[in-house]
């Protein structure tokens, strides 16, 4: 138990910052359920898949290679498909979306978990920053490819970050989505990830009227792979204090899976979560113009991208 944990009590959920992945799914069958989840050979997202895999439920995992996949895929208990899917190449995250398509599975829920942070020089993909280009046009690409796929009730869960708040204070830089303007590794994926949060909300409003979900979430601060960009000497801190204070890897996923599949979160649409309950994000965050105008802009990305490759 971390330090921290002491001081915070549970929420209205029941559940709270301490809970983990397997609290929050004890005494649920997931039996007859299919879920994908992003970036399942690491972190947050290996937790996620192998408590969801353990409560019954079959796992598409995906991640940058087959390889990587199945190597995840073979270290969990129960039924798991290990899918490839790089973000970061339009063309590998349409062959996933075929694929799952191909094999008709039907989704009860997506987990757009995969994500890089903080990346210290400029990196770009197909001329857009490389964060805002995995995170969230990867995921937009993916998860609007597989609406057809979500079952009456499929829930869609963004990993956004409580680091959304580093984004610009204008919000999205839609003049600047290249990074050539300006450049900084936190900014831009305080980017990114309010562009997950705004998917979310945007994504829930074209719900409207369903009984689909669609929400992000902040999983809480957790040392995983994630870090991998850092300063060496704070990763190094964070490998010392770490333990103490911030969330263990199974706290971290509990969220994220709460979204995902718990019954009480069946009817919570267009929300940020944080220690599986309700939460608010930076103000603009709730931004529906914004949300909108992010995810015309994205569908314009995602056609320029089609007709180049
Ligand atoms: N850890 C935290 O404190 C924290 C806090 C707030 C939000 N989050 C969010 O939680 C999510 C999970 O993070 P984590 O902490 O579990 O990090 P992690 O251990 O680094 O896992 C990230 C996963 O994303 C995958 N990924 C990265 N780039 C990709 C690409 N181009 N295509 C496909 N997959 C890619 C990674 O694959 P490889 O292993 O092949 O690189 C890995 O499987 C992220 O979205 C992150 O932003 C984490």
């Amino acid at each position: 138990m971390s330090l921290y944990e002491l001081f915070k009590s549970k929420g209205p959920s029941g559940f709270g910052y301490g809970s983990t992945a397997e609290e929050v799914t004890a005494g649920l069958s997931l039996e007859g359920k299919t879920y994908l989840i992003t970036g399942c050979n690491s972190g947050l997202g290996f937790e996620a898949m192998r408590v969801l895999a353990l409560r019954g439920a079959r796992v598409v995992g995906t991640a940058r290679t087959v390889e990587k996949a199945k190597e995840a895929c073979d270290r969990v208990k129960g039924a798991t498909v290990p899918l490839a899917c790089e973000l970061a190449d339009p063309k590998s995250v349409r062959a996933c979306v075929e694929a799952v398509k191909r094999e008709g599975f039907r989704l009860d829920g997506i987990i757009a978990n995969a994500g890089i942070m903080a990346l210290p020089k400029l990196e770009q993909a197909f001329g857009y920053e490389l964060q805002f280009f995995t995170n969230h046009i990867g995921h937009f690409i993916l998860v609007t490819g597989l609406l057809g796929q979500l079952t009456d009730t499929g829930r869609v869960v963004m990993l956004s970050s409580a680091a959304h708040t580093r984004a610009p204070r204008e919000g999205i830089q839609f003049d600047n989505l290249s990074g050539d303007k300006g450049y900084s590794g936190w900014t831009a994926y305080g980017q990114s990830k309010l562009a997950n949060l705004l998917f979310a909300k945007e994504l829930a409003r074209r719900f409207a009227g369903t009984r689909k979900t669609a929400n992000a979430v902040h999983p809480g601060v957790i040392q995983t792979n994630l870090g991998r960009h850092m300063n060496p000497v704070a990763n190094v801190v964070f490998g010392l204090v770490g333990p103490l204070v911030l969330k263990s890897v199974p706290q971290g996923a509990a969220t994220e899976v709460y979204a995902a599949v718990h019954p009480q979160a069946a009817e919570i649409s267009g929300q940020y979560l944080a220690d599986c309950n309700l939460a608010s994000p930076r103000a603009d965050g709730d931004d529906p113009a914004m949300a909108k105008a992010l995810w015309e802009k994205s569908e314009a990305i995602v056609a320029a991208l089609s007709s180049g490759s």
